[in-house]
């Protein structure tokens, strides 16, 4: 059975004091059970929000370099960041793909740098309106996880969790309708049992990601095939945020 997971994306928001009383809040609020939280804060915060998470809520980064040292104005490695307490990274997030022109390629050299280091990561994808439009949805999320991540072996895909995050749902207050949701997973879940097996398909991981939030997580995480969610907006307020975890 595949980890349920809230995780929670902050983005370039809240400032430090905001941070630390965010976390103190989920914290406080969530109650125990089988959902695994994370929050993905600015690398600055890691340090602190890891060492006041305690173990309880995972700490990660938004993105680290694949590189593992040298110069690199302005970059992170993964040692670097594993060494303040950071033990997941986001790869592939339309952001960094769009904003910041990081390709394919860049993300499987991340994707096998994080592999190699034995560090977690959740690899981002989702198709941009137009895609959608001309009904090329799974065509091009397929495509995507075969340029970055579909190269690797069986044991090394159970290292990472998949997000799909439809672009035009992403900041929009468009959510993906359940079905929509439900029918991308199952596919990415299919291609994962045709090209390792049932058994790893069913171990990974896919977080729907794109204006989901406390009105409809419950309805999306009740799909068989979402496993949780990547949440920015909805992530950065305490209420809303352990809403969504306690969704499921
Ligand atoms: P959103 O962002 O929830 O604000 O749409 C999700 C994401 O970018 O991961």
């Amino acid at each position: 059975m595949a980890q349920k997971i809230v995780a929670g994306n902050w983005k370039m928001n809240l400032q430090f004091e905001e941070g630390e009383a965010l976390v103190n809040e989920i914290l406080r609020g969530s109650r125990a059970s089988d959902v695994a939280v994370m929050v993905f804060p600015t690398s600055l915060y890691v340090q602190s929000l890891s060492e006041q998470a305690n173990g309880e809520i995972t700490v990660g980064v938004q993105n680290f370099n694949a590189n593992e040292k040298g110069a690199f104005t302005g970059e992170m490695s993964i040692s670097q960041v594993e060494s303040v307490g950071a033990s997941i990274g986001l790869i592939g997030h339309s952001e960094r793909r769009a904003i910041f022109h990081e390709t394919d390629a860049d993300l499987k050299l991340k994707v096998d740098t994080a592999v190699e280091k034995g560090f977690k990561f959740i690899f981002c994808c989702g198709e941009p309106l137009e895609l959608r439009e001309a009904g090329k949805e799974f065509n091009f999320v397929k495509t995507q996880l075969e340029a970055s991540l579909f190269h690797l072996s069986a044991d090394q895909l159970e290292n990472g969790i998949i997000a799909y995050e439809p672009v035009w749902a992403i900041g929009t207050g468009k959510t993906a309708s359940s079905q929509q949701a439900e029918e991308m997973h199952a596919e990415i879940r299919s291609w994962i049992t045709e090209r390792y097996s049932a058994q790893i398909a069913d171990s990974v991981s896919i977080l729907y990601g794109g204006s989901c939030n406390n009105k409809n997580a419950k309805e999306l995480f009740a799909c068989p095939n979402v496993d949780g969610g990547l949440i920015g907006g909805a992530a950065l307020k305490a209420e809303s945020f352990l809403e969504i975890i306690n969704a499921f």
